[in-house]
């Protein structure tokens, strides 16, 4: 079928099989950020968000998102303070599930700017480290709250 949805800002209009799952999708495209780690829905490693809410995209028909608008990390600025912070608190060991937990923790921060620790544990519960980074990725989502917090009141 041929579709057209947004990918991080930009109108994408391709033909898809009915089965292709969005993950194949974007990788295809070139958002190598979207990573294939278990396949089945139990790692969060190929989160991205549809229409601001976050789907593991190895779970997702692409044909179900004709219309939407599609974030990976690539759509974040440089200067994005989940970004930002990720990068500050050393969050990254190989790296391989950190965009999964970016947007994870970006989705978390729009909806509820102000987590709680165990908000925060519990909002990335399905996100698996292999790594075991997850003291610094907690950390990073708490200093990223705090530094949307402080340009909010600087703007
Ligand atoms: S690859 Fe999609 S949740 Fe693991
Ligand atoms: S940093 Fe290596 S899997 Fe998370």
């Amino acid at each position: 079928m041929n579709m057209v949805f947004q990918i991080n800002g930009r109108d994408v209009g391709i033909e898809v099989s009915d089965s292709e799952l969005l993950l194949d999708t974007l990788r295809h495209i070139g958002f190598s950020s979207v990573r294939e780690g278990c396949g089945v829905g139990a790692c969060g490693s190929c989160t991205v968000l549809v229409d601001g809410k976050s789907v593991s995209s190895c779970l997702v028909l692409t044909s179900r998102c004709n219309g939407s608008s599609i974030l990976t990390s690539e759509g974040l600025a440089d200067d994005d303070p989940v970004v930002s912070q990720f990068i500050k608190n050393g969050a990254a060991q190989c790296g391989y599930c950190i965009p999964g937990f970016v947007m994870m923790v970006s989705e978390l921060l729009s909806e509820n700017p102000i987590p709680t620790e165990q908000e925060i544990y519990n909002h990335l519960e399905g996100n698996i480290c292999r790594c075991g980074s997850y003291p610094e990725i907690v950390q990073a989502a708490m200093d990223a709250s705090k530094a949307k917090q402080t340009s909010k009141l600087t703007c």
